[in-house]
């Protein structure tokens, strides 16, 4: 395939037919920005119910590391369906589990012992670490940052402060979490410029925040994105997280990286958190981690995931045939995407540079590996979010035959599967740039 083949009007007959059914009985909560109704996808290309051909920079929400349908997670998941489909992993053993658990142990980064959690989905496994860092230390209170996203289950949404749509008429929340800003320093909270701050936003944990309201022998865990993902692929300068790991061990607080979007080779490295030199005390794993089947991880060094027997448990969680599609996917990620993802990212972020110095709109651009993202503005020197206009570009490509998504409030992310190849990146950044100037008008 060489480009987006579009058979119909957006959307087709069949397409039409089926929102509108969707409409009439699925829950209204989920956020479909444009009217895609997938029917098979392959590698990077997704095909609709009226065979339009879409190019996916997607990669269903950062899920389809592999891509689409990857034939040797497919074999792998085939082989396994034919052995076994579930036994719960809670009450007994087998084999695909306690061999994922394994492989998750040797890649995870630091040289303690590491012991593996299983559950479905991000949620589930921010959920576990937010359990876990309370069973652990024996402490209530937690510290997030503005911008996270954790999930949506009670506990994890107790932790996300993204956007309060998100929150609306959930409170009351788990008490005890205190949320700070994060270095976002195209947007610095504080106003300060880096390096000049010097850190002043992680800084201000301990001079401020420990001496006021947090006694920080109280708390638990801080919570961190090494990238911000929902929040708007924000990256953080290179010692934010040296920084503030520091001021956790001081006070014997664990520091949890939640990889759920930015783990599993993303950036061009396993974890996000390595390009930042701090090994965290747990990691939450999900998305990418089995190239779309559901599974949710909780790593943790050893002495930490210290829980009894009866102290958590999921039915589905570590489910044969998707620990089977992980460690598929792990291999495939070792061998070459995470290299790929590397180098293709250089090439996305040098495409994405060369249109923001086209294009006033795009205020910045920024990533790491395929975790890549264009901020747009209405105008570079105030910086106003520009909002409807990343809706609009948005569109634009839809109706192109390109699938992107936002993130954050005016924010386009680009994430696709990590089998991207060089003309694919080059294919998005020309119908992303045509799409921009007829957003523009
Ligand atoms: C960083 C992060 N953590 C947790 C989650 C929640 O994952 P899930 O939707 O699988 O529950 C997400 C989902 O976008 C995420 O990006």
């Amino acid at each position: 395939m060489k480009k987006p083949i579009l058979r119909t009007p957006l959307p087709g007959p069949k397409a039409r037919a089926l929102v509108g059914l969707d409409k009439k009985y699925v829950s209204p909560s989920y956020t479909r920005v444009y009217p895609l109704v997938v029917e098979k996808a392959k590698g990077l290309w997704v095909e609709d119910v009226d065979e339009n051909v879409f190019l996916d920079f997607t990669s269903g929400i950062a899920v389809c590391a592999t891509g689409h349908c990857h034939p040797q997670v497919v074999r792998a998941i085939k082989g396994q369906a034919g052995k076994l489909l579930h036994m719960s992993g809670t009450d007994f053993y087998y084999r695909p589990q306690i061999l994922l658990a394994e492989r998750l142990a040797a890649i995870a980064p630091g040289r303690k012992g590491k012991k593996v959690y299983f559950g479905n989905s991000g949620a589930e496994a921010v959920e576990a670490a937010f359990k876990l860092a309370r069973w652990h230390t024996k402490r209530e209170l937690n510290i997030a940052f503005f911008g996270a996203f954790h999930g949506r289950t009670m506990g994890a949404l107790s932790l996300t402060a993204s956007k309060t749509i998100q929150k609306k008429h959930y409170n009351p929340f788990v008490p005890g979490i205190t949320h700070i800003p994060y270095a976002y320093c195209y947007r610095c909270a504080y106003n300060l410029t880096y390096p000049d701050c010097h850190l002043y936003c992680a800084r201000w944990v301990e001079e401020t925040l420990f001496r006021t309201i947090l006694p920080p022998e109280e708390v638990a865990a801080i919570f961190v994105e090494p990238i911000q993902g929902e929040g708007g692929y924000i990256v953080p300068p290179p010692e934010f997280h040296q920084v503030l790991n520091a001021i956790a061990k001081k006070y014997g607080i664990l520091y949890v990286a939640d990889e759920v979007q930015s783990g599993m080779g993303r950036t061009g490295k396993m974890y996000a958190m390595e390009h930042f030199g701090v090994v965290p005390d747990m990691m939450a794993l999900a998305k990418g981690i089995a190239s779309g089947m559901p599974l949710g991880a909780l790593v943790a060094d050893h002495d930490i995931m210290d829980w009894e027997a009866g102290s958590h448990a999921s039915t589905f969680g570590g489910n044969p045939l998707s620990c089977q599609a992980a460690m598929a996917t792990i291999e495939l990620l070792e061998n070459t995407l995470m290299q790929n993802a590397q180098r293709q990212g250089e090439r996305l972020m040098d495409g994405l540079g060369a249109l923001q110095d086209e294009h006033e709109c795009i205020g910045d651009v920024r990533g790491k590996g395929l975790m890549v993202a264009a901020e747009l503005v209405e105008d570079r020197e105030t910086r106003a979010p520009a909002r409807k206009l990343r809706g609009k570009i948005i569109e634009r490509a839809f109706q192109k035959g390109l699938l992107l998504l936002g993130c954050g409030e005016n924010t386009i992310r680009f994430c696709p599967a990590l089998t991207v190849s060089g003309a694919q990146i080059d294919l998005c950044l020309s119908i992303f740039e045509d799409a921009v100037k007829e957003a523009v008008g």
